[in-house]
């Protein structure tokens, strides 16, 4: 990867930065607060008629998704760079009411970083979302309240990345590059400021976020030299990432345990078996009660 990254502190890097805009490698793009990210030219083709084909099944099953157009699928340009994204990270923790239900929010400069509630002796967990499913909210609040009732201390940290998954999907498969450096520079800050000790990093998402995690998985290596302890994926995403560039998708490398739970591989999902475990129910492809793609019929 021809990724041109800087290792010191943010202030130290957004001087380092500027003016770099015209730096970068061929094929590569400045993004802001992060340096040179490689575009996304590897999606072929093939995978926009086989999305098309899952998209239209799932569209006619679900009368809701009309708003969302088959142009999606269809507007992808060959190469896609990647863009700055205005990542919100939602701190929440056991410590207060509004720490368990509002959270504190952090956006991707990171800046007040100081004033958020996190600690050190209690477990990390972040969690994030897929393309287009950030909003609404339900599923991830009920996540975080599991977490918050279970565990003591727990730091859980969602990662809002709508700004870059809510418009094309080339994009945003572009665009989670951003984001895992996003992350992987909020881990490297808490780990320097907060003494956040990375091995016990968990991170799970699934879909696109569960790519996005893989590359956050290792983009954490190369600023920390330290292995997150897990990542945790339901159906890693297919389009873009499993034919032809394998380069992007989530593998066991990228944490101590990658583990990943495939329900709908040959789908929206990956068919590549590439954790330090995976987990096939049901076979992995179709599940039961006609939960064909995004809905059961229980
Ligand atoms: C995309 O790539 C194909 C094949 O390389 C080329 O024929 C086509 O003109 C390109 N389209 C755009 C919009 O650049
Ligand atoms: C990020 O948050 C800081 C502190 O709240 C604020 O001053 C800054 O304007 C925000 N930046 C963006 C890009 O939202
Ligand atoms: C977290 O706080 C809630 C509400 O005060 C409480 O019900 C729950 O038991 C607490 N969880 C832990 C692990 O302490
Ligand atoms: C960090 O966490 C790992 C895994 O739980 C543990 O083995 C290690 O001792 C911890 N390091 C420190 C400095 O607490
Ligand atoms: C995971 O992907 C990265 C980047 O392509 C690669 O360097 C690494 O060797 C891969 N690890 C495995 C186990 O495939």
């Amino acid at each position: 990867m021809k990724f041109k990254m800087i290792h010191f502190s943010l202030i130290t890097f957004y001087l380092l930065i500027a003016g770099e805009n015209n730096k970068c490698d061929a094929g590569n793009v400045f993004v802001d607060g992060i340096g040179c990210l490689p575009n996304v030219c590897g999606c072929d083709e093939k995978d926009i008629g086989r999305i098309n084909n899952i998209y239209a099944k799932t569209y006619s099953m679900i009368a809701g998704l009309k708003k969302f157009s088959f142009g999606f699928w269809n507007d992808r340009k060959n190469c896609t760079s990647p863009k700055l994204v205005e990542t919100v990270f939602l701190f929440y923790n056991n410590a207060s009411e509004t720490n368990r239900k509002l959270g504190f929010q952090l956006n991707h400069t990171l800046e007040g970083l100081e004033d958020a509630p996190f600690n050190k002796d209690g477990i990390t967990v972040f969690m994030s979302h897929g393309y287009l499913d950030l909003k609404p909210r339900e599923f991830y609040d009920e996540m975080r309240d599991l977490y918050l009732n279970k565990f003591e201390n727990v730091n859980f940290i969602l990662v809002d990345y709508s700004d870059g998954s809510m418009g094309d999907y080339w994009e945003a498969v572009a665009n989670i590059q951003t984001v895992a450096y996003q992350t992987a520079f909020l881990v490297e800050k808490l780990m320097k400021t907060r003494g956040l000790n990375v091995s016990t990093v968990r991170m799970m998402a699934g879909s696109l976020g569960g790519q996005m995690f893989g590359l956050t998985g290792r983009a954490i290596q190369e600023l920390t030299g330290v292995k997150a302890a897990e990542i945790l994926v339901f159906d890693p995403a297919s389009p873009c990432f499993e034919f032809e560039d394998h380069s992007l998708h989530i593998n066991s490398s990228d944490a101590s345990s990658v583990i990943l739970v495939h329900s709908n591989m040959g789908n929206f999902g990956t068919t590549r078996l590439s954790g330090t475990v995976d987990f096939c129910p049901n076979g992995g492809r179709d599940q039961p009660y006609d939960c064909e793609h995004w809905t059961c019929k229980l």
